[in-house]
């Protein structure tokens, strides 16, 4: 019988220092292979994994407003140094995992999929469900991406995750972040921000309505955003999704385990 397949995603801000332009943090990288190895070692589940983009990503994708699209010439620069920067990123952490005869397979989005208006519209998975069967770990990424209406944009490890989900139906997706979940108010700037333990249709729009975007710089939107997609991927895919912090060591270990942590649980 096939396996329930998870999806894994590992926030840019965790695997990168933010504040350092393309600056990795490898002791962070090398602590979370280690708990998806013991977590896969253990359980009877496919994975796909995901990594954010963090300094990587964010900050040349700012400088050439990417997001935006073909707006210059300078745009045709900026997309591709933001592939080029991110690809890097996700080779370190493929290197990583190989060092630990962990096979991680990656796949660029960009290489597989286009988007319409910051949308992925059109994409061939089917050679990540065949790495799956021949016992590879895909690894996919925030991108820069073909836009069919803006010439290139940016997608989110989220968005690539909505439209895998989409076709491959996950039980579970786990979005790792530095922050232990989604807050009724912003908890850095409110020291009595509570964390909202379960999101379902009863509470999803207020949530949301009450979620920021991202502070820092972030062109893929922040926790409004992650949340707003991870939603619609539970409900597409009848799933059960997690926003956890992957900052704290065994976080996402346990939740891969189905093991009981402090996060926020969202449902249909
Ligand atoms: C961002 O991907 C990709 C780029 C900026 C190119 P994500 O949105 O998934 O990354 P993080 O987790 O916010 O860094």
């Amino acid at each position: 019988m096939a396996k329930p397949l998870y999806l894994v995603k590992i926030g840019g801000s965790v695997i990168t220092d933010t504040t350092r332009i393309t600056t990795s943090r490898k002791g962070e990288i090398l602590r979370l292979v280690d708990e998806i190895i013991r977590a896969k070692e253990k359980g009877g589940f496919d994975l796909i994994i995901g990594n954010g983009g963090g300094s990587f990503g964010h900050i040349i994708a700012k400088q050439y407003n990417v997001q935006e699209g073909l707006l210059s010439s300078e745009s045709y620069r900026g997309a591709l140094m933001v592939h080029e920067a991110v690809s890097k990123l996700n080779s370190e952490i493929v290197d990583i995992a190989l060092e630990k005869n962990f096979y991680l397979f990656p796949f660029a989005p960009s290489s597989f999929a286009y988007s319409a208006d910051r949308r992925i519209v059109e994409g061939d998975i089917s050679p990540i469900k065949r790495a799956i069967e021949k016992g590879f770990i895909p690894i996919v990424y925030g991108d820069t991406m073909i836009d069919s209406q803006r010439g290139v944009t940016i997608i989110s490890t989220e968005e690539v995750f909505r439209f895998i989900s989409m076709q491959m139906k996950p039980e579970k997706i786990i979005v790792g972040t530095e922050v232990d979940g989604v807050f009724d108010k912003n908890p850095d700037e409110n020291r009595d921000a509570r964390l909202v333990e379960k999101i379902n249709s009863d509470n999803i729009h207020s949530v949301l309505s009450s979620t920021d975007g991202a502070k820092k710089i972030d062109v893929t939107g922040g926790m409004k955003s992650k949340l707003s997609i991870l939603y619609e991927m539970v409900k597409s895919s009848n799933s059960t999704g997690y926003i956890a912090n992957a900052n704290t060591p065994g976080v996402i270990e346990k939740l891969l385990l189905s093991e009981k942590v402090a996060c926020t649980t969202v449902n249909p």
